[in-house]
């Protein structure tokens, strides 16, 4: 089957978050399936330099605009690759969303725009002699894609998978003007958002099945309480919405041969575990060592942003540390926030390790060194972090929400299948309590080692996930513009 897969992400060329490791990991799957699919990404300088393959370079235009296609394969894949380099739009290093601030890159709209209006060209065959069955459109940035198809006869079935609601692409009214988008556009059936132009709404109101990453989180976002002012639209697009959960690249992330950690392991390893939770004290500045008489580690990565909950962790933090605990904490983001980690560290040196930044080593680590996860999420569409300490051997501490909820069984209520920790509330005292009942079953070995095990145990790679995209693509075809409904946009929720 021939597949485009569009995307602003996909790890090692380029990442920020779990996007990029899922557009890396099914593809892979994909291709490892003998489906022809290909990848479409911004030419960022670092994917540029990663590119692999025999590289060749497509001279195009498109709506009178030169750009070129750089192709090769995706690293660590046979994947073939475009890179859509426009260098005035796209040669720009560090986060490919934002300054060197943290503001949004002021021509977001014209950037992402034009990365949707390239793969519209592409999956329709008119930019190379290759045409797309499907076209598989991701999140915002790649949002305009299904839109500028669904008014063409001879067009791929287009597919959109949300990996979060809360970004929507939104932009000033006049941006569908400067953009010269075209009039129907502008309507609430269409593109508009409460006065603003909403980019997401191209995939979520114009493909021919809309996924998103978790059952749960499919059913959440039809709710107002998670919907972003959504929930109506994705009320009436209820038979074409599909929860499927993400897998993850299970040889990047594998105990037993990851060169990140001090020692590797197959099962639940007291000696692996103290060794990597050695060398992560040592890392990132706690004092504690492979010394775990006191308490247990607790570990969180993330994106520093009110999502992650990670301002729950640091209102907790007296409470947690009171009891033993020591936390070791990865992450960059809001300012505020990382300057909240910082502080907290200096507040607790010791006892909270913290390093701001990004650091693929360092995360790989904590999840192999640290005794729980701590994923304090206020919603989470999938979450990656958290089958990642699975695999590891670190059960995690969730919230009950989106693919947490559905990963994530609750050692108390799960029958024997346990394999983590749900919090009863999205607030600080729940979490330290929860982490104080996972801490008295940390302190029972054999007991823990059989939590561990079922965790490690699990099967969470690409394959059923694949599967199930594969069947969602061959049921999809192209219908007729979807029937959109008046009124089903709200006023937006304060995330
Ligand atoms: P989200 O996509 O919302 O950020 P996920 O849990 O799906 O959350 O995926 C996050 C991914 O990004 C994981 O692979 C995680 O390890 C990685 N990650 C996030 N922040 C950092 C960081 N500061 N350093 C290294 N890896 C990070
Ligand atoms: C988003 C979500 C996260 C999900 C990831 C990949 O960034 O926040 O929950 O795992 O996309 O789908």
């Amino acid at each position: 089957m021939k597949i485009l897969f569009a995307a602003s992400e996909a790890w090692p060329l380029v990442k920020t978050g779990g996007l990029g490791d899922v557009a890396h990991g099914l593809t892979h799957a994909l291709r490892e399936r003998r489906h022809d699919v290909r990848l479409l990404l911004p030419a960022h300088p670092d994917a540029v330099a990663g590119l692999e393959g025999r590289i060749r370079r497509h001279a195009l235009t498109l709506d009178q605009r030169p750009f070129t296609l750089i192709e090769g394969q995706l690293p660590g894949t046979r994947v073939t690759t475009w890179l859509l380099d426009d260098p005035p739009l796209f040669a720009r290093a560090g986060n490919p969303y934002t300054t060197e601030d943290g503001a949004p890159w002021p021509d977001n709209d014209r950037r992402y725009h034009r990365l949707g209006r390239v793969a519209a060209a592409l999956a329709a065959g008119e930019l190379l002699p290759w045409r797309a069955a499907v076209l598989h459109a991701n999140d915002w940035q790649t949002a305009l894609a299904p839109f500028f198809l669904h008014r063409r006869d001879d067009r791929p079935a287009t597919v959109f998978t949300i990996h979060n609601l809360a970004y929507r692409g939104l932009f000033p009214a006049e941006t569908h003007i400067r953009l010269g988008l075209p009039p129907e556009a502008w309507s609430p059936d269409g593109l508009e958002f409460h006065g603003q132009l909403a980019f997401i709404k191209g995939g979520l109101a114009y493909a021919d099945a809309v996924t998103t990453v978790s059952p749960t989180y499919a059913r959440e976002i039809r709710t107002p309480a998670f919907g972003c002012g959504l929930d109506g639209l994705l009320r009436h697009r209820a038979g074409v919405l599909h929860g499927i959960v993400n897998g993850i690249d299970t040889t990047v992330w594998d105990p037993a041969a990851d060169l990140h950690l001090a020692a590797r392991y197959r099962k639940p390893d007291p000696a692996a575990r103290a060794a990597n939770r050695a060398a992560l004290a040592q890392r990132i500045g706690l004092d504690d060592g492979a010394e775990d008489r006191h308490g247990p580690l607790l570990g969180f990565i993330g994106r520093l942003v009110e999502q992650k909950g990670v301002d729950l962790i640091l209102a907790a933090l007296p409470r947690l540390l009171a009891n033993g605990a020591s936390v070791a904490l990865l992450g960059s983001g809001e300012r505020h926030l990382e300057e909240a980690l910082r502080q907290a560290a200096r507040r607790y040196p010791g006892r909270v390790g913290v390093h701001v930044g990004y650091d693929e080593g360092l995360a790989h680590l904590i999840e192999a060194g640290c005794d729980l996860f701590l994923m304090p999420s206020r919603f989470e569409p999938c979450g990656l972090n958290q089958l990642y300490s699975l695999r590891y051997g670190t059960p995690p501490v969730v919230t009950a929400t989106g693919g947490l909820a559905d990963t994530v069984i609750d050692v108390e209520t799960g029958g024997g299948a346990g394999n983590g920790f749900h919090l009863p509330a999205i607030d600080a005292d729940a979490l330290a309590s929860t982490v104080e009942r996972a801490t008295a079953h940390w302190r029972r070995p054999a007991a823990w080692r059989r939590i561990q095990g079922r965790g490690m145990a699990g099967d969470y790679s690409w394959d059923a996930s694949a599967q199930s995209y594969l069947r969602l693509y061959r049921s999809t075809s192209p219908s007729a513009t979807p029937s959109i409904c008046s009124a089903v946009t709200r006023t937006p929720q304060s995330r």
